[in-house]
């Protein structure tokens, strides 16, 4: 895969000039850069706009811009690709996937489909092209729940690639449905243990989670939802202190909205960033400078899958 790196010309860049050129580049390109609130504060900040991930989705399906730059991981990048075949879209690091995404792999999910017909295919977005190809209707975390509501409920349903969401739509839905047993690396690392020993510190504190959580962390968790319903819910609520079960990034701009309130981060199991994406932050000031000067990396795809994976994205965007 491909790599940018700055040329010897580039090294006097400073970050501030890095900034600059970025801009200028956004002009020259008529470009729009959509920002996942996982990336780092500096390109947040740099960012047309931040959003979840249907948020973002639904940007992308209705911009003017003749460039998409997608500061976020390679499915999001894909599926502006898919609503918009036109465009150029462009990715910092082609090497930012998913956990998700790379745990579902299109041939056998495929098998599982056919192991177990009759079913409707629901998949999260954190799914490749060819997954989406496979599926009925695309969901995120902010309209799964809403999507399954919509459904007969003598309809059986395949839900892929994450159990923990998965397992969550169960629960407020009261449908059974057939789990892939995929997850996310990073809300899976948050330990409950750790978490209960700071709400004893913190008694006043909301434990707010991400549906990519497990069961046992959303079990005591006083709000959950998307990345954007966190944020809006730790700007309207009246508490003051937030124990925030989900990717770190977020904080900055729940802090931006409130800047009175403390926001403390779940702490992961082991003593490491676990709960920082490995993917997400793969993505730099750098990179994103380098993609829009040099057209590249560039997402591409295969026609007839994109069709196949437009219909079920449409279906999503019908529902929600
Ligand atoms: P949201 O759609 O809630 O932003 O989630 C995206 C994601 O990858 C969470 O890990
Ligand atoms: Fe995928 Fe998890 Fe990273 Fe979100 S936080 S992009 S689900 S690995």
């Amino acid at each position: 895969m491909e790599t940018a790196e700055l040329t010897r010309n580039d090294t006097k860049l400073s970050p501030l000039n890095l900034e600059e050129e970025i801009l200028a580049l956004k002009k020259k390109l008529n470009a729009v850069i959509l920002a996942h609130y996982y990336q780092e504060s500096e390109i947040q900040d740099l960012a047309d706009f931040i959003g979840d991930s249907l948020e973002l989705s639904k940007r992308a399906a209705s911009t003017e811009a003749d460039v998409i730059v997608f500061a976020g991981v390679h499915f999001m990048a894909e599926t502006a690709k898919i609503l918009n075949p036109a465009k150029k879209v462009l990715l910092p690091d082609l090497n930012a996937g998913c956990s998700l995404a790379e745990g579902c792999p299109a041939p056998l999910l495929k098998r599982f489909i056919e192991d177990n017909p009759g079913h409707i295919v629901i998949s999260y977005i954190n799914c490749s092209a060819a997954v989406k190809a496979l599926s009925d209707i695309i969901c995120t975390s902010s309209n799964a729940v809403k999507i399954v509501e919509q459904l007969p409920t003598d309809q059986k349903i395949i839900f892929a690639p994450d159990k923990n969401l998965g397992k969550y739509i169960i629960k407020k839905t009261g449908r059974d449905m057939l789990l892939w047993q995929g997850s996310c690396i990073v809300h899976e690392t948050f330990s409950e243990r750790k978490i209960l020993m700071l709400k004893a510190e913190y008694p006043k504190a909301l434990l707010i989670a991400h549906p990519e959580c497990e069961e046992i962390v959303l079990s005591s968790a006083d709000f959950i939802g998307s990345t954007s319903a966190l944020l809006n819910f730790t700007a309207s609520s009246p508490a003051n202190e937030f124990i925030v079960a989900t990717e770190e990034g977020i904080i900055y701009q729940m802090q931006k909205r409130s800047p009175d309130k403390k926001f403390i981060p779940a702490p992961p199991n082991a003593n490491c960033a676990c709960n920082e994406c490995p993917y997400m932050k793969l993505n730099t000031m750098e990179k994103l400078y380098l993609c829009m000067r040099d057209g590249k990396p560039e997402i591409t795809l295969d026609e007839n899958i994109r069709l196949k994976a437009l219909k079920p994205i449409q279906k999503m965007l019908e529902m929600s």
